[in-house]
């Protein structure tokens, strides 16, 4: 970029070249041909047959033929919403005077600099053309388009994941998606397949909590935190790297359905939260979440019981606060559904100066799923060219043609080196702006595995059921009722109660059971140790209020 400021309108004004209001005076083909007639299409006679020559009919056709693209494998049910990111003046960020203190990512600095965003919010599981009041995981996916390039913060409304490894990925989906011989049902989690998975991988017990509370039940998609879930990196201009997790609090507070409600709404209005969303920006109203973060010194990061390469733990705050460091604001509705919000494409990878990568697992496998899943919804390369993915900073590289390439290159020479070109893009070094991989030391066998740090599963569970209010801790003995009697296998049933939850709290086991026809363990499980059973006042920040 040539340094100028990236202000709130920028890609306002970008997407103003491209859009159409729909009121030109006449008809044309797609090729500008006037068109003097469209209801009928061009006959052979009275009553004859429609004619093969029918240029307008057939494109006309052919386009409608080719109106959608694949739906998002998961989080296929979406809306969106453009607005704005501000950095706060003088943030507290407690040992560190300032922000350039940890990263030098540039749309972070100035406290005047409005970066403009999309952010798309939906379920995960079910289809396009789902409802949203179902219990459900929730994505909270920002683009930032800013003058470094496009971060895409790709979060959900948990702040923790079912799995710690990539690898499982694909098992949990299909455990969690409809089943393959009759797609029932569309609403996440309540079937054989997901709760057999679930009995079978203690991992995923702590994002079970989250989604058995209201925290799957959300009112409004403005009264939802957010959560990048894992631990990214900052990096300062030194190299000098801070682990930090991503927070957004909504600034009119978490609000919640409770599970009556949601039913009585799906089937009253499926998209509650779609309209909601459009209707209430459409009204004027600005949407606004505090941003910040948790921020811990690469020498301090043993000093935690859990792992914080682990997306299945939370940094409780009562160890790290959240350090609100700017402000996220949504203020506008996009035009046109499909060019803007089907057609947004998120990639974890998109990352800019300052801001890198850790090696969690499941990020990691992460930054290959994202990019590789757009080919199969664009079925081209050039998906970061359209509208709504492309960045505000310049682009300019050597990559050429593909399926509906938007940009015509010029120059002779498209490769490097070379010695005839006149388009040769230059190399920039960190102090210019260039992005710099952290250089984080690796070094180790090559061996499939999984830490022993990861380990494990039921502290951090325990910590959430334990900061639970008398009727949250209702409301999730409830949903465990409604959930898994809906399971017909009862060692699948038996297997959630004895293996998962009398490890949690052996109440709440107890409780579970009585309400599903299992047998309530005699005995806590073997994998609650007294020192945690015993500490309630271990209260996790993260809870709902
Ligand atoms: C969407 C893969 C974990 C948040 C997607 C999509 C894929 C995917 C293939 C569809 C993208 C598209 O078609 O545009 C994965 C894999 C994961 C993983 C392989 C783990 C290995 C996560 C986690 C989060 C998350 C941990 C939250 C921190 C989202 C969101 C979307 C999404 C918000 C929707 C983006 C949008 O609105 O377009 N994911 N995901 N995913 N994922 Fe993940």
């Amino acid at each position: 970029s040539d340094g100028e400021v990236v202000d709130a309108k920028a890609k306002q004004r970008q997407l103003d070249e491209v859009r159409e209001d729909g009121s030109d005076e006449f008809l044309t083909s797609d090729h500008g041909v006037r068109i003097s007639e469209t209801d009928n299409s061009l006959k052979a006679g009275q009553r004859g047959p429609t004619i093969m020559e029918d240029f307008h009919f057939r494109e006309k056709m052919t386009q409608f033929d080719h109106e959608s693209i694949p739906e998002r494998v998961v989080h296929a049910r979406g809306t969106g919403a453009y607005g704005y990111f501000q950095p706060y003046e003088d943030p507290d960020l407690g040992e560190y005077d300032d922000i350039s203190e940890v990263t030098k990512a540039s749309f972070l600095q100035d406290p005047a600099q409005k970066t403009p965003v999309f952010t798309r919010f939906s379920t995960v599981v079910g289809s396009r053309g789902s409802a949203d009041t179902v219990r459900d995981v929730r994505g909270f996916a920002i683009k930032f388009y800013t003058e470094a390039g496009n971060w895409d913060l790709v979060g959900n409304n948990m702040p923790v994941f079912f799995i710690q490894d990539a690898m499982e990925f694909p098992d949990l989906v299909h455990a969690i998606k409809p089943e393959p011989d009759d797609a029932v049902p569309q609403a996440a989690s309540a079937h054989d397949t997901f709760w057999d998975f679930a009995s079978l991988k203690p991992e995923i017990t702590h994002m079970l909590m989250w989604l058995l509370s209201g925290r799957a039940l959300p009112r409004a998609y403005w009264m939802m935190q957010g959560f990048g879930v894992h631990t990214f990196r900052f990096v300062d201009d030194g190299g000098e790297s801070v682990f930090v997790k991503f927070h957004l609090d909504p600034k009119l507070g978490t609000n919640e359905l409770v599970w009556d409600e949601t039913q009585k709404i799906a089937g009253n209005n499926p998209d509650f939260n779609r309209e909601g969303l459009y209707d209430v920006i459409e009204a004027g109203h600005e949407l606004e979440w505090e941003v910040g973060v948790q921020l811990v010194e690469e020498d301090e990061a043993d000093q935690f019981d859990f792992d914080l390469l682990d997306p299945t733990k939370i940094i409780p705050e009562t160890e790290v606060p959240v350090r609100p460091i700017g402000t996220l604001v949504l203020n506008e509705t996009p035009d046109n559904f499909f060019a803007e919000t089907e057609q947004v494409a998120f990639h974890p990878g998109n990352v800019v100066p300052g801001i890198d990568f850790t090696n969690d697992p499941l990020l990691q496998g992460r930054l290959f799923s994202y990019q590789d899943t757009q080919l199969n919804r664009f079925n081209s390369a050039n998906w970061d060219e359209i509208p709504i993915n492309r960045p505000l900073a310049e682009r300019h590289n050597n990559q050429r043609a593909g399926f509906m390439r938007q940009e015509i290159n010029t120059g002779t020479a498209s490769y490097k080196p070379n010695s005839i070109g006149d388009d040769d893009p230059a190399e920039a070094s960190a102090a210019e702006g260039g992005y710099e991989h952290h250089a984080e030391k690796v070094d180790g066998r090559k061996i499939r595995n999984r830490s022993e740090s990861f380990e494990d599963h039921f502290s951090q569970a325990r910590l959430f059921w334990n900061s639970m209010t008398d009727h949250e801790k209702q409301h999730i003995v409830d949903a465990a009722h409604f959930e898994l009697g809906k399971v017909d296998r009862m060692q699948i049933r038996e297997r959630v109660v004895f293996d998962l939850f009398n490890n949690v709290d052996h109440e709440f086991a107890k409780r579970v059971a009585e309400g599903i026809g299992v047998e309530p363990p005699d005995t806590p499980g073997d994998e609650i140790d007294d020192h945690d059973r015993e500490d309630p006042s271990l209260s996790m920040a993260n809870r709902t209020p």
